[in-house]
């Protein structure tokens, strides 16, 4: 079978997501599967299998002049690469994990590991995936959302502190509604902060979420599975810095973060994180995998459902494949599993 590992992407996450396809391609069963390196530059240009590989050995390899119009030139030549049996997508947040690039494998009609369009899309927001958790029955921080041309607007009451803490409470996360990897999230306790953190969220979304802090550890479960799925146990981080898991306690500096495998947690939580999971990936209509994390709260030890990950990180801090690798499969056999879930 052909992979063609497609990695890299114009989004905040970019540097995420060439580590990730790295470990994927270091670790896929070379036996089984015959692997085509895809980098997606930032311009959103298909490389060439030599200068994918190339940005593995040096991350700050670019490309001389890519075609200008090579989104569209290049779409034909990847559908063209008649070796192709399946595409593995890792590209993290926009445009590679919200439907975008699902659409595109739609149109090129070859299968692909991971959600579907409709998932995809849906689970890259925020709010849309808080909406379907609660209508499944799911515990989320309460929040309130507020779009651009609300922002925009100086007089909306929304941009005032006084009306988000009445609503929420005064201790408060602000987030674009769809990021990944923490991107854009400030911890928001007093007016002054308020309007920065928007203007920060803003930056990245055209919708951002205001919502009751939750305080205390973040726990994670994995997914894996279409129809029939198989939930892992769970992960806990532990933060000795005080802060959120932000994007630099992830990738730049996570020498105050333990990874908790399995958590030592009792089991009744450890059931309601897992029975939550499985309630949001069928709510959700995802396929193939997600990673869905939660907050555990310390005031009360109650589960609170955060985000799901369509395409989550496999760098070497990942929870996802870590989680499995607990519950006895190991990497190479993971991956073999996502593949043969997409070509099912
Ligand atoms: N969005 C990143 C890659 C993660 O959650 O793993
Ligand atoms: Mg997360």
């Amino acid at each position: 079978t052909r992979v063609g590992l497609i990695f890299g992407g114009n989004s905040s996450e970019y540097e995420v997501s060439i580590v990730s396809g790295h470990n994927i391609y270091n670790a896929i069963d070379k036996d089984k599967f015959d692997v085509y390196p895809i980098w997606l530059t930032k311009e959103n240009y298909f490389a060439s299998l030599e200068d994918s590989k190339k940005v593995w050995d040096n991350p700050s390899y670019t490309i001389k002049n890519p075609h200008k119009m090579a989104n569209v030139s290049n779409f034909e030549q990847l559908a063209n690469l008649p070796e192709i049996d399946v595409f593995f997508p890792i590209v993290h947040g926009n445009l590679g994990e919200d439907g975008v690039l699902q659409g595109l494998f739609r149109l090129l009609d070859k299968p692909f590991v991971g959600d579907d369009v409709l998932a995809a899309a849906v689970t890259m927001d925020k709010e849309m995936t808080k909406i379907l958790a609660q209508r499944a029955g799911v515990p989320v921080a309460d929040w309130i959302s507020i779009k651009r041309y609300e922002f925009n607007d100086k007089n909306n009451e929304k941009l005032s502190y006084d009306y988000a803490s009445e609503k929420l409470g005064s201790d408060l996360f602000v987030k674009p509604s769809n990021q990944g990897s923490s991107v854009g999230i400030s911890h928001v306790t007093k007016a002054s902060e308020y309007l920065p953190a928007l203007e920060e969220a803003f930056k990245y979304d055209d919708k951002v979420l205001v919502e009751e802090a939750i305080h205390g550890t973040e726990v994670e479960t994995a997914v894996l599975g279409n129809d029939d799925i198989l939930v892992s146990g769970v992960g806990q981080i532990i933060n000795a810095s005080g802060s959120f898991y932000s994007y630099k306690n992830k990738y730049e500096d996570n020498s105050t973060t333990t990874l908790q495998i399995p958590a030592e947690l009792p089991d009744e939580i450890v059931e309601t994180v897992r029975s939550n999971a499985e309630k949001i990936y069928r709510a959700t209509e995802c396929s193939g995998m997600a990673r869905i994390d939660s907050m555990l709260r310390a005031s009360d030890h109650k589960v609170i459902f955060n985000e799901l990950n369509a395409l989550p990180g496999f760098t070497n801090i990942s929870m996802y494949p870590k989680l499995f690798e607990e519950a006895g499969i190991k990497y190479p056999d993971l991956i073999t599993r996502l593949i043969d879930l997409a070509i099912e």
